[in-house]
């Protein structure tokens, strides 16, 4: 196949690489500071895994608990996160999620009402009060469905069932992005002094996740090699309860929204069996918690049917559940025939969320490559060891914000963005092409499964050395494999070079995990090491950071700044409600 040495580039002062929560806010913001915007999405314009935080959106409005207010919920990030958090990203978060809610709702969002006629606000595990406003369990979908609205008012040019292969810099800047149209096949150029990395999580590294096909590291990876940095990588979250059977949607998410609502999980002993690893929360407690506890209950020998736990609702009314948990009566219905008005549901736990990811300045969300910003998931900070469920949706809205206003002001001052070296389009062309010309290489689908089930296996809720070694030494083998995957047949919308191509991103970001877990030595939210089961205070004190220097992957630790007295005097407050 040869490389075609003209094309044309799309020029824009902003672009913005994903269309989720964080991608559709991020261009907003962009284009009401008078920045042109372009948007490129793998996908179709708004299916993203922002749909997948069905139960709620957490911001301190007190609508229902007049308690609530910022300082309660920077504590409960700070701790759900084991202080491990950017605090002044956790800060920033709970002071202006409650402005987020004002804005969504003046562009159309309807979330769900309280009798009083306010807006109605449920809790999730490890907040004080009942703080996240929702729209039963189609909440991320709510979400969406405004900032889509939103911005196709604010004239911005999207690029649909695009994919981005490489950022491309001139003299140290972003200069633009390279990529490909996936039905056509056609290699793209996009010239920009900014690109925001909004392109959510890297899911599809584990065989069992919440994550659709979109979720494999892109933007991690293309932000890694043009040398920014990542942060806490080790920090994966396993949902607790993902679908167990049938196989085909083994962990489809079953939202928080249930337990919220009064779930009970029990094991096929019958025991409501978070009365033992946390009977002051229960079903309620972290994330990180209820995951490890239904994996012990599973691995100890006292699973259900297909290997999970019990999770029931039918304890409530029947018009109580079909009007709270709509998706999850139909979900089940649909793909399991379990009425959930009537038979528990079979849970375990999936991975959903990567809390580490690109590092960014609290402020303004700003890579350490000038011009070069990140947000949503893709991003790091907020959420610290462990994310509490509800603070992704308003992550995505207030660091989005953040990360448009930024890269707006920047892009405006540095416009136009110098042309992209062709030496750079032309190599980046071929690395777009290579799959092709293998054509005895490997087939792309069986590595990205490999890879898959060795990440569930050996990186999976528990840790240990021994592991994460073997984790290190095939991957070595799945990273050779990965750089010789082939592609057959032609650009026009081809699964398996589409497969190839993605499957060498997913290599590159587990090893940044692997590495990352090996490092940290104790176990801290949701890195659970078998082998160092304690929290250390000493590494309370850092965060890890790994980059790729001369193609060689170092993953080093970095001491987080001190907590300023006035948000350490938050910390130490006490609340009247639950305790965290
Ligand atoms: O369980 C859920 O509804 C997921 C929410 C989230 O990840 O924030």
């Amino acid at each position: 196949m040869s490389v075609a040495l003209e094309y044309h580039p799309f020029e824009s002062d902003v672009i913005v690489v994903g269309a989720g929560g964080a991608g559709l806010r991020a261009a907003i913001e962009a284009a009401a500071s008078g920045a042109s915007v372009t948007i490129i999405c793998k996908s179709l314009l708004g299916k993203a895994h922002t749909i997948m935080a069905e139960g709620g959106m957490a911001a301190a409005i007190g609508a229902v608990d007049s308690r609530d207010n910022w300082q309660v919920h920077f504590r409960d990030t700070m701790s759900g996160g084991k202080y491990l958090n950017n605090w002044r990203m956790a800060e920033l978060h709970a002071k202006e999620a409650p402005a987020e809610i004002e804005s969504l709702e003046r562009w159309g969002a309807v979330f769900d009402r309280n009798d009083q006629g306010g807006v109605m606000q449920r809790i999730f595990g490890g907040h004080t009060y009942r703080r996240l406003v929702q729209v039963g369990d189609r909440t991320g979908l709510e979400l969406i469905r405004t900032l889509q609205d939103k911005a196709v008012a604010s004239k911005l040019t999207v690029f649909m069932e695009h994919t981005v292969t490489k950022i491309l810099l001139r003299d140290g800047r972003v200069c633009g992005i390279a990529g490909y149209e996936r039905e056509w096949g056609r290699f793209r150029v996009w010239k920009a002094p900014a690109v925001i990395v909004a392109s959510g999580g890297i899911g599809r590294i584990y065989s069992v996740t919440s994550n659709s096909w979109e979720g494999t590291a892109d933007g991690q990876a293309i932000a890694l090699e043009a040398g920014a940095e990542l942060m806490d990588m080790e920090f994966v979250q396993f949902h607790p309860t993902g679908m167990v059977w049938p196989q085909s949607v083994r962990g489809v998410l079953v939202t928080e929204a249930v337990r919220a609502e009064g779930g009970i999980l029990t094991n096929a002993q019958g025991e409501r069996f978070m009365e033992r690893y946390d009977p002051k929360r229960l079903e309620l407690s972290t994330r990180d918690v209820v995951a490890r506890s239904i994996h012990t209950e599973v691995a100890e020998g006292r699973g259900s049917p297909h290997g999970g736990a019990f999770l029931s609702i039918a304890h409530k009314p029947a018009e109580f559940i079909k009007k709270k948990l709509p998706s999850m009566h139909d979900q089940f219905m649909e793909f399991a025939k379990v009425d959930i008005t009537k038979e528990p549901m079979e849970v375990y736990p999936t991975t959903h969320y990567v809390m580490g990811g690109i590092r960014v300045d609290a402020e303004t969300a700003a890579t350490n490559v000038p011009g070069l910003y990140a947000a949503g998931e893709a991003s790091a900070g907020l959420h610290g060891a462990n994310r509490l469920g509800g603070n992704s949706l308003s992550d995505l809205v207030v660091f989005g914000r953040r990360a448009g206003f930024a890269a707006a002001q920047y892009a405006l001052a540095q416009a136009p963005a110098p042309d992209p070296e062709p030496a750079q389009i032309i190599s980046a062309e071929k690395e777009m092409l290579e799959p092709f010309a293998l054509e005895d290489g490997e087939n792309p689908f069986t590595v990205q499964e490999d890879l898959q089930k060795m990440m569930m296996e050996y990186v999976g809720v528990f840790r240990t050395e021994a592991q994460l070694l073997e984790a290190r030494a095939k991957l070595q083998s799945l990273q050779e494999r990965a750089s010789r995957t082939r592609a057959a047949g032609s650009r026009l919308y081809n699964a398996m070079w589409h497969a190839a191509l993605d499957v060498r991103n997913m290599v590159r970001i587990a090893g940044t995990i692997i590495e990352s877990a090996l490092l940290r030595k104790e176990s801290r939210g949701a890195h659970s090491r078998v082998d160092y089961p304690d929290t250390s205070q000493e590494l309370q004190k850092v965060n890890s950071v790994t980059r790729r220097l001369d193609g060689t992957l170092t993953v080093r630790y970095v001491e987080r700044p001190a907590l300023p007295a006035e948000l350490a005097t938050v910390l130490e407050a006490k609340d009247a409600g639950v305790p965290a």
